[in-house]
């Protein structure tokens, strides 16, 4: 039985349903190295109760995810490692994983995130809506936290379907116009892999620095 336990946290927003969708397969990946406990879960909703109102397939599918626990710091920071999922929104991330790293700063005060690896997925409407954009702009506060991107290296990426799934910088699921369309095996692969390398490189972080001391230079503190 393998000791070294790793935790990866799942973490994401969807109001639609496709980011969540692609989490789980996230977190599959993530299982694959063994040792690895991975939680998924999503961040609070801020939209108001009267935007649901008179949207009742998106409030069906907001209900249809209340089973998917709603993260805590304690979760974030507790986590080797964090895959963060946002759909598009406007060439961008979404606001409310914003507010949610938004709540950070004594997150950051700490260092807590300091040289643990992060990861990221995003579900658009159209092949070119802006999925790079939300995945660099994700990125963004949380190489501010001091977390360490991993990505899916073209190599990885492979051939027929799932060299157009994804991209260098994370997981990709293009749900279309009417956001009807199947996730693809090529999306499923993707995602999977970006969850894998995650973990893996979490463990590595973890562990590694107990063979390797050079590697404990990644969270430290600069003196
Ligand atoms: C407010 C809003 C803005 C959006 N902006 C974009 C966009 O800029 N580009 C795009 O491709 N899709 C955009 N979409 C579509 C969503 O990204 C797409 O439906 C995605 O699959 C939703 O993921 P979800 O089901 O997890 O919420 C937007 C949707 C909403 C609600």
């Amino acid at each position: 039985m393998d000791q070294q336990k790793i935790k990866i946290l799942v973490l994401f927003y969807s109001l639609g349903g496709h980011t969540a969708k692609l989490a789980e397969y996230v977190a599959q990946g993530a299982r694959e190295i063994p040792g690895v406990e991975a939680m998924v879960k999503q961040v609070p909703e801020i939209l108001p109760a009267e935007f649901f109102a008179d949207k009742p397939e998106l409030k069906t599918v907001k209900e249809s995810l209340t089973h998917i626990p709603t993260a805590t710091l304690e979760d974030l920071t507790s986590a080797d490692g964090v895959a963060f999922g946002t759909p598009v929104h406007f060439g961008s991330f979404a606001s409310q994983l914003k507010q949610f790293i938004d709540q950070l700063s004594p997150v950051f005060i700490k260092g807590a995130m300091v040289g643990k690896p992060a990861a990221f997925f995003v579900s658009a409407g159209s092949v070119h809506g802006g999925e790079e954009a939300a995945l660099i702009s994700s990125m963004i506060p949380l190489l501010n936290l001091g977390m360490i991107p991993i990505g899916v290296p073209y190599p990885i990426q492979g051939e027929s379907a799932e060299f157009d799934a994804g991209s260098p910088y994370g997981a990709i699921f293009v749900s279309g116009y009417k956001g009807d369309k199947e996730i693809t095996s090529g999306d499923i692969k993707i995602a999977q892999i970006l969850g894998k390398r995650l973990s893996a490189m979490a463990k590595i972080i973890k562990y590694g620095c107990e063979q390797f001391p050079e590697c404990s230079f990644l969270s430290h503190k600069y003196e």
